[in-house]
């Protein structure tokens, strides 16, 4: 009896299932160009595949979609692109870029249907991308030390210092990162250096920028830098305060909410940018926009991190022998209520996949965020569109599994070899296991809070 009743609902959600599929189904008889591919294309993908933008080619007009047709229905069905390695079925965040099932099989169908660029007055218009700011006017722009990559060269990892002096300290409550016109940078990730008052004379003492060599240490780039103190000791970096991947607005919060007091004089260190591939010599003028805040933030923005030199180590250890594939994980028990807003995972070459989720004391299960197919180039901050909150006692789990086998093809080491996390080292090839979090004090009501501007 017990199985028939679960054969009955079986098969009543198989109908449902499948008249949600006809309905899905539905294509036009014949798809087109103008009609059904172009407003994809300008919604989802011109962003990066325009002049200026972060890939190498465009898809604007009918020739140049024509001529990626067979790569576009082969990437859409992959979900290569557009990019976004967090699956939308375990959660849901703020600008998330994903295709619809129909719309998928609209790319397929365009190219078995012979690529007709169909009626043009169905052509939506093409979008206009601002020069300068995605998000409006700045305050203050801070020009970043033009960097002169070579041709034909790629992966460059730049410690880039942008001092700063001001006419008085202030809340700044957004921080974009414009890359330069050619665009070949790859992902930023930026703190404040905060110095102590009175304890660094001229914040634009020493080199701007320094090329993250190999042997480099972080504390020969730091002195290089002149980033210490006038007493030789280090100031305090707020971590994370720049963050740019291309295809990613820069972070804007409700007012009132995650703005931060800037000082009159201090520096942003990023540390680093990554330069991809260029086949010309570009020298990149990359610069950084500031957006005070209207009034000083009633709630600052807090952050700690998982794993690699957080508030919990990874266990078993982050040992990666060749020919191996492992999985690691962290857990960090949160002491009092707090209300999640942004989630960054970060692992490097070597990672296949990561989730992250809570476990209540009453044992129930929050989740956080999948992703089950790692991709080194797309690591996003990933913004809840409400907050999340996580009460007291509830423990945070991070899980990686990372691929050091042939099978891997970003392996940076053919054949494999033993790859450890050098203390929390930049450099790509060796590994890190971090799931960063940035949070408030949870008060009453956060969980109903949008996020969205
Ligand atoms: C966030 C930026 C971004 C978005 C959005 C994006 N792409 Fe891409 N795409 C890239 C980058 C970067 C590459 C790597 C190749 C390059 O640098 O040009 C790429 C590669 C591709 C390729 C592989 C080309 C080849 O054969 O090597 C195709 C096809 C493609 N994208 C189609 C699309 C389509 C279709 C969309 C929208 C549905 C889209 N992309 C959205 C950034 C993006």
């Amino acid at each position: 009896m017990h199985i028939g009743l679960r054969n009955v609902k079986l098969s009543s959600f198989l109908l449902l299932f499948l008249l949600a599929c006809n309905r899905e189904e539905k294509l036009p008889d014949t798809v087109t160009f103008s009609e059904h591919i172009a407003p994809i294309l300008f919604k989802e993908c011109t962003y990066c595949h325009r002049e200026g933008g972060t890939s190498h080619f465009e898809l604007k007009t009918y020739r140049q979609a024509k001529g990626y047709a067979t790569a576009m229905a082969f990437v859409t069905k992959e979900k290569m692109m557009p990019p976004w390695p967090a699956d939308p079925h375990y959660t849901e965040f703020i600008g998330q870029r994903i295709l619809s099932e129909k719309q998928i099989k609209l790319f397929k169908k365009w190219v078995t249907d012979g690529l007709q660029e169909g009626d043009k007055t169905k052509l939506p218009p093409l979008p206009q991308y601002p020069f300068g700011s995605m998000i409006g006017t700045p305050d203050v722009r801070l020009p970043i030390q033009p960097i002169l990559l070579p041709a034909n060269s790629s992966d460059h990892f730049v410690l880039v210092k942008v001092p700063f002096e001001l006419p008085s300290e202030t809340y700044v409550s957004t921080i974009e990162f414009v890359p330069g016109r050619n665009n070949v940078v790859h992902h930023v990730n930026g703190d404040l250096v905060r110095y102590d008052f009175n304890k660094k004379r001229n914040v634009f003492d020493g080199e701007l920028s320094t090329n993250m060599v190999l042997d480099t240490t972080i504390k020969l780039a730091f002195d290089k830098l002149g980033l210490a103190n006038d007493d030789g000791t280090y100031p305090a970096l707020q971590k994370s305060t720049v963050n740019y991947l291309p295809g990613v607005t820069a972070q804007q919060y409700p007012e009132g909410i995650g703005s931060f007091h800037l000082p009159r004089k201090g520096a942003f260190l990023l540390n680093d940018i990554h330069y991809g591939f260029t086949k010309k010599e570009v020298l990149d003028s990359s610069y950084i926009n500031l957006f005070f805040a209207k009034n000083p933030t009633t709630r600052p923005l807090q952050e700690f991190q998982l794993g690699t030199i957080g508030v919990s180590p990874v266990e078993p250890n982050m040992i990666m022998l060749p020919d191996v594939e492992k999985k690691v994980w962290s857990k960090y028990r949160v002491p009092k209520d707090i209300s999640i807003l942004t989630i960054n995972p970060h692992m490097h070459l070597l990672g296949k996949s990561f989730k992250a989720y809570a476990l209540k004391p009453d044992g129930d299960t929050i989740r956080l965020i999948s992703i089950p197919r790692w991709d080194f180039n797309w690591q996003y901050f990933y913004t809840f569109k409400k907050m999340v909150k996580i009460p007291a006692g509830s423990t945070i789990v991070a899980e990686g599994v990372y691929d050091n086998t042939r099978k891997n093809l970003n392996n940076p080491f053919n054949p494999p070899q033993i790859i450890t996390d050098q203390n929390g080292s930049m450099k790509a090839t060796d590994e890190m296991f971090q799931f960063i979090i940035s949070y408030l004090p949870y008060e009453p009501g956060d969980e109903n809070r949008s996020l969205e501007k």
